[in-house]
């Protein structure tokens, strides 16, 4: 079930997770980066969208930052996204993947479908082109979906105090983001398992388990290619 869709024309391994605000993408990313090694002889590369290299970075404060300029018009929105995830793609992300890297991404091109597709309407068709030319064709191997209710996860994020442009929006439009999710992942189950969904409710030290049980099955199976 969880083989890899792509022929690898990469010896890495590429893995992004996703999910709504607080679903726990960045303790779990940790976690791993910290057990991988333990298990397997690849470099491990940890990043994030926006915000993956310099440029991202300044994309990131853009985009996220909602004091340091006037509203940003949702295909503007769109647009940055996709110019953070080109140089992100081009510089870092496909370089260390030929390198032989596991990467491990905080959000990629189903953020963008289930963020400014789902949660501000714009047309998922025209943002699937996008994405293909901002990724340059480059699909995961595998994206974990970290999947809570965003009452919670928005509840977490505020008692972080963690709190961006986006987390400000309405449980009403975290309610669609969470929705474009489910549509991914239906549409994806049927075309071979790409997206992995994992109960984002269960314990840490749960999911954290479920998670290398899965990744170790898919590097074991990289390694028998
Ligand atoms: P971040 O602080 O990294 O939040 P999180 O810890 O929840 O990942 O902020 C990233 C925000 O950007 C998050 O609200 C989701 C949003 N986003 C989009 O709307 N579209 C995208 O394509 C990406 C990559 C992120």
């Amino acid at each position: 079930m969880l083989t890899p869709f792509n022929p690898p024309h990469h010896p890495g391994l590429f893995i992004v997770f996703e999910g709504v605000e607080g679903s726990g993408k960045t303790t779990q990313i940790d976690r791993l980066e910290t057990w991988l090694p333990t298990v397997q002889p690849a470099p491990v590369v940890c990043t994030r969208e926006p915000g993956g290299t310099e440029l991202g970075s300044q994309v990131r404060s853009l985009l996220l930052d909602a004091k340091n300029h006037d509203p940003i018009v949702d295909r503007a929105e769109l647009l940055l996204f996709a110019a953070d995830r080109a140089q992100h793609v081009d510089q870092l992300i496909r370089p260390k993947l030929e390198l032989g890297a596991i990467v491990l991404c905080d959000r990629f091109t189903t953020s963008t479908i289930a963020y400014q597709g789902y949660g501000r309407g714009l047309d998922v068709s025209m943002i699937q082109n996008l994405n293909a030319i901002a990724t340059a064709g480059l699909v995961p191997d595998l994206t974990i979906w970290l999947d809570l209710d965003p009452a919670v996860g928005l509840r977490r994020a505020h008692d972080r105090g963690m709190i961006n442009r986006m987390d400000g929006e309405s449980l009403e439009f975290h309610r669609r983001v969470r929705h474009g999710y489910c549509a991914v992942a239906a549409e994806l189950a049927q075309r071979g398992d790409r997206l992995w969904r994992i109960d984002a409710s269960a314990t840490v030290d749960s999911i954290t388990r479920d998670l290398q049980a899965v990744i170790l099955r898919l590097v074991n199976h990289k390694q028998n290619l």
